[in-house]
């Protein structure tokens, strides 16, 4: 089968998940009858406000004003330090501040190919991701791949994924906010050695954590906000709901088709390309 018969089949198949059960028309609402997987072949990312809404939202990455705690603080200097992303996940493994170092398996870095226009950042890792050391490849990672077909994208050089904690939290519990705000540092750094286009926050935990919102996902999901990467630069970061959340409340599923719709049009407005020289990040 060929890659755009396997992306058309993801898509049908990912309409019966959304609760599509009867075709009034040639293409679901929303999406151009026919319409080309968006080129992905190359741009710098932009600091223009992104269409499909305005960018809003908080945006200043690092909380203002509070008392930065050592063990933050020697992740900013780490991260900081780190010129590649080979650097920073050496600088990740050998971080020792968490305890949740401990309880995992091991380090959960990326996947798809740096550099790629679209990053996506979840929560943590669960037990599969611990277990295989790759993002989001258990049973959310699935249907989040559906949801990429959907769009005609895929993880690898169109789609860079990555979480706010690279090590998984026993049990899978939430993470508490001491563990998001130290491990920003990386993910901001993350960004910054990335440089994606764009970035798609899957969930609270990473709408909270890079937006320093104070409000849930179901407030900040379906539009664009911005965030701040280092000193200044700006990224568009649209917010989404988590897959885990969709797969405990498919009703769910129908505010993240439109954002994801919001994605495409995106991608598609602003002709959102992968870059070459990429390094694949797979493993
Ligand atoms: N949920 C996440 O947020 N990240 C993963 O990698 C897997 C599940």
């Amino acid at each position: 089968m060929s890659e755009d018969q396997a992306a058309l089949l993801a898509a049908l198949r990912l309409q019966l998940d959304w609760g599509a059960d009867e075709a009034l028309a040639e293409a679901p609402p929303g999406i151009a009858p026919r319409a080309a997987a968006p080129a992905l072949t190359g741009t710098a990312p932009t600091t223009a406000a992104p269409t499909g809404g305005t960018p809003t939202g908080g945006t200043a990455a690092t909380p203002a004003l509070r008392p930065v705690p050592p063990a933050t603080q020697a992740a900013a200097s780490l991260a900081a330090g780190a010129r590649n992303l080979s650097e920073l996940r050496q600088a990740m493994q050998e971080f020792a501040a968490s305890p949740l170092r401990e309880t995992a398996t091991q380090l959960v870095f990326a996947d798809g190919v740096a550099g790629a226009p679209i990053m996506l950042v979840g929560e943590a890792p669960g037990a599969d991701e611990d277990r295989q050391g790759k993002p989001f490849v258990g049973a959310s990672g699935q249907l989040l791949d559906r949801m990429l077909a959907s769009i005609g994208l895929a993880r690898g050089p169109q789609v860079y994924i990555t979480n706010i904690l690279p090590w998984r939290p026993p049990g899978n519990r939430t993470p508490t906010d001491a563990e998001m705000q130290l491990f920003l540092p990386f993910v901001l750094r993350h960004i910054q050695l990335a440089q994606p286009a764009l970035i798609v926050l899957l969930g609270g935990t990473a709408a909270k954590t890079l937006l320093a919102a104070k409000e849930g996902i179901t407030r900040l999901r379906g539009r664009w906000h911005q965030v701040t990467i280092g000193d200044a630069q700006v990224m568009p970061a649209l917010a989404t709901l988590h897959p885990a959340y969709l797969l405990r409340s498919p009703a769910a599923k129908k505010d993240a088709w439109h954002d994801w719709l919001l994605l495409h049009r995106h991608i598609t407005e602003n002709t959102i390309t992968a870059k070459s020289g990429q390094t694949d990040s797979r493993h």
